[in-house]
């Protein structure tokens, strides 16, 4: 299988792509059950989106991609998802979609990885969310730099979770 996630093809053996964000998942929804308004900053091949969509807590997911092959795998991936409403794809940039997003619960930014980029997804998502809600994303680690230095400029002395796949979570105050 050729993914970034389930089972990746630099380390094929590694089962903490997924158990990672399963922790966070649970987390979240361990701290906020009623957490059900999510999205996700690049879904590209859905592989997030598939964990995300497997907990039945999670009422909508946006799924946010400007690319056009990425809205194509979104469709064919969750077509009983897209129709129940459950899973929304978007297939603009994440500076458009946030400018008609309504109130989130949970935002995993997952997208751009530059420093500037995920600065300005913070920016403009972290307004969106609910009081208690959690702004996350994946790749902290030595890998992404401008990942670490986006959300440790933005956080402050808030504290974080840091899981096995390098997703990051930060709840925002209630
Ligand atoms: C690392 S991939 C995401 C992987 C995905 N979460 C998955 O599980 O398959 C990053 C994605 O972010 C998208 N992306 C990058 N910058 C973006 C932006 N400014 N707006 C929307 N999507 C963006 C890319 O098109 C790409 O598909």
């Amino acid at each position: 299988m050729d993914s970034l996630r389930f089972f990746p093809r630099w380390r094929p053996d590694d089962p903490y792509q997924v158990i990672g964000l399963l922790r966070m998942i649970n987390d979240i929804l361990a701290a906020n059950p009623a957490a059900s308004r999510w999205l996700e900053i690049g879904s590209y091949r859905g592989e997030s989106a598939t964990i995300f969509l497997g907990f039945p807590q999670i009422v909508t997911l946006d799924c946010v991609d400007h690319l056009a092959a990425a809205a194509d795998i979104l469709r064919s991936k969750f077509p009983r998802e897209i129709a129940a409403g459950r899973c929304r794809v978007r297939q603009m940039s994440s500076a458009a979609f946030a400018r008609q997003a309504g109130e989130l619960d949970v935002v995993y930014i997952d997208g751009d990885h530059s420093y500037e980029a995920v600065r300005a997804d913070i920016a403009a998502y972290s307004v969106k969310l609910s009081p208690g809600g959690f702004l996350a994303g994946h790749d902290y680690h030595s890998g992404y730099p401008g990942v670490i230095k986006a959300v440790e400029k933005w956080r402050e002395h808030r504290p974080i979770s840091v899981y096995a796949d390098g997703s990051w979570c930060v709840r925002m105050p209630i």
